[in-house]
């Protein structure tokens, strides 16, 4: 199944007289049980991509589905239920809320899309070795750790796609590996993946890396 699909995507920024075209009719898709990543130079629109496929966008242009259900142009309600049920984000920065600790911010996820499951959520904090920094808050956990509390928050919901943007942009190389391996694990369940990435680990992971330039996919191999 298309987990994920974009079809003929434009998004214009407007800035007094200047326009910039970020992304100029990107169309492409992520199945369930897929990695994808995505790749290109600082300003070519990835970050813009994310954020149109999240629906916390709205493109000028074109559309997205998610699960098979069209999330652009549909009231903010419609999409942020869309989202909380469907769709695990994992931004770069401000995953967690500081004033919640590693499990009441999965809890809180976990409650957002309308099922606590404290079972599942202890499963995740072993998952992501957090079970010693479960009480600690965001300001007292490591960078490492913040990754990957921020990526069992994505996770917490059982989403069907994972956005995320740079997943190990700010972690070791052993954390790299153990965020491999749990995004590896979530694709082996069925979940879909698309990953903007510098990393050529997250790349070699991936099933298939769209290259973005100039607002454009230019390369999906
Ligand atoms: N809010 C904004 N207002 C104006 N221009 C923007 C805005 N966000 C991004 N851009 C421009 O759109 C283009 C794509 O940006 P972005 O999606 O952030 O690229 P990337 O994430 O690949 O670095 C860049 O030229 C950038 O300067
Ligand atoms: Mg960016």
């Amino acid at each position: 199944m298309r987990a994920l699909e974009a079809f003929d995507i434009y998004r214009f920024y407007h800035v007094e007289e200047e326009e910039t075209l970020a992304l100029r009719g990107v169309s492409m898709y992520v199945e369930s049980g897929e990695i994808v990543a995505v790749q290109g130079p600082s300003g070519s629109g990835k970050s813009t991509l994310l954020a149109c496929l999240s629906g916390i966008d709205e493109p000028d242009g074109g559309y997205v589905t998610l699960m098979g259900k069209r999330i652009t142009r549909q009231p903010e309600a419609a999409r942020a239920a869309a989202r909380a049920k469907s769709m695990g984000i994992m931004l770069q920065s401000g995953n967690l809320f500081d004033h919640l600790n590693v499990e009441d911010n999965i809890h809180l996820q976990m409650h957002l899309a309308g099922r606590i499951d404290m079972k599942r959520a202890d499963e995740l904090i072993k998952l992501v070795g957090l079970q010693h920094r479960r009480y600690a808050r965001p300001a007292h956990i490591s960078g490492g750790e913040t990754a990957r509390a921020g990526l069992a928050v994505a996770l917490a919901a059982e989403p069907g796609v994972l956005l995320a943007d740079e997943p190990t942009g700010e972690v070791d190389a052993e954390t790299e590996q153990q965020i491999l391996s749990l995004l590896s694990t979530y694709r082996e369940n069925g979940g879909a993946v698309l990953a903007v990435t510098h990393s050529n680990a997250v790349a070699a992971c991936a099933d298939r890396t769209l290259h973005l330039f100039d607002g454009r996919i230019v390369d999906d191999v």
